[in-house]
């Protein structure tokens, strides 16, 4: 049994670009209109009109709380200008959150960036953290009062890699100089928004939403093989809470798979290996025990947790509710070792634009038919509401 049910969170997660519909005035809509076999996000799950019947499906599938992100694109425009129109509509986004229950984590950059920034290159420019910090502050002043959770930035080691590095996303750069400067500005960023944030609501609740991967060994018996799964671990899943030691006032922890790595020569390179046992649509392993094994090293930094995302592309829904079933069993062991666990949120909500994959991967407790918006929960999505019951009772 989950600890504290009565005051654990229980909701999904979503993100502006990927649901909203026609935020025209990013990189990523930029990059999809010009880019030849890029998926068009179009009108997305079309959100911003409906979130009202969204969030009231989310209460009635007993939920308490809801992860979205806003779009900094919407709320600043033109560089320095806030945009009046998007900062009411967010308002009414946050109160209609309140109004059915759901406590709120808001996340402040999920992937996409203003065209203007991106103009003045992105996270490349050393402006852009302070730039990052003046909209978090703007944010504070004009809806900090409807906040409950902040994250600043969401998955940055994923967003460095697949923009600067694989150069799979725009601006599609492969360049190890800009992949490690982007980490160190978008911490710069974190810290600068952390202090802002605070300054105008000293009792918030400032975090990042990181993606984990659980690395282990192909064999633990060879020395190489371990080596790599502990540099990727520190790498990946802790190098950025290193950058920003001490901003951080809770863990946000996005999990989907684990990573099997194995050594090889002739050529010296690191391999993914194999894992056994059911995969995703996107063919991601699922391994709940992975969950455990993270959380039981992430109690070191001594900080609530909140399980940020966690899910996977299930378009049939057949195994949608034994993998809710068995991380939340996961989190519940890591609990009984001490991990502080206080929050699950599932992604997603609702079937959404799911980046360079485009529509195809169906990651919705609820699914949305694209002709016509309708949303229909799925099978998984009320046994999800059945623990939430179970648990609270
Ligand atoms: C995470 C992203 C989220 C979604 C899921 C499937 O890496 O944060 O936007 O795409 O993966």
């Amino acid at each position: 049994m989950i600890r504290e049910p009565a005051s654990f969170l229980w909701g999904a997660a979503t993100s502006a670009h990927q649901v909203e519909g026609n935020n025209i005035h990013n990189d990523w809509w930029q990059w999809e209109q010009k880019t030849p076999g890029a998926v068009k996000s179009g009108a997305a799950d079309d959100h911003y009109r409906l979130f009202r019947e969204d969030f009231a499906l989310a209460r009635e599938l007993g939920h308490n709380a809801h992860r979205l992100s806003l779009e900094w694109s919407r709320l600043e425009l033109k560089e320095g200008q806030w945009n009046e129109g998007a900062i009411d509509h967010y308002r009414e986004v946050l109160e209609c959150l309140r109004e059915n229950g759901l406590a709120s984590f808001v996340t402040l950059h999920h992937f996409t960036n203003p065209m203007w920034l991106s103009k003045r290159g992105g996270w490349e420019n050393k402006e852009t953290p302070r730039l990052f910090a003046r909209y978090a502050e703007m944010v504070a002043e004009h809806l900090g009062d409807l906040i409950d959770f902040w994250v600043t930035i969401n998955e940055p080691m994923v967003y460095v890699t697949q923009s600067y590095w694989r150069a799979c996303w725009p601006p599609q750069r492969h360049s190890l100089r800009a992949t490690l400067k982007v980490i160190r500005h978008m911490a710069y960023g974190h810290r600068l928004a952390y202090e802002n944030i605070h300054r105008v609501k000293p009792q918030a609740k400032v975090g990042i939403a990181n993606s984990v991967i659980a690395f282990s060994p192909d064999s633990e018996r060879k020395v190489g093989d371990k080596l790599a799964a502990g540099l990727n671990d520190w790498w990946y899943n802790h190098r950025f809470f290193g950058l920003t030691k001490g901003t951080h006032d809770f863990i946000g922890l996005n999990y989907y798979f684990p990573r099997k790595l194995g050594v090889k020569i002739m050529p010296l390179r690191v391999e993914q290996m194999p894992v056994s046992g059911l995969q995703s649509d996107l063919g991601w392993p699922i391994k709940a025990e992975g969950l455990t094994h993270i959380l039981s090293y992430m109690k070191r930094y001594r900080l609530p947790i909140y399980i940020t995302e966690n899910g996977l592309a299930d378009a049939d829904d057949s195994r949608r509710a034994d993998f809710i079933r068995d991380h939340l069993r996961a989190i519940e062991r890591a609990q009984e070792g001490g991990a502080d666990v206080r929050g699950y949120l599932h992604w997603s909500l609702l079937d959404n634009f799911e980046w360079i994959e485009g529509f195809k991967p169906r990651f919705g407790l609820v699914e949305v038919n694209y002709e016509t918006m309708a949303r229909k929960p799925r099978p998984s999505a009320y046994v999800y509401k059945a623990i939430i019951e179970q648990a609270r009772k």
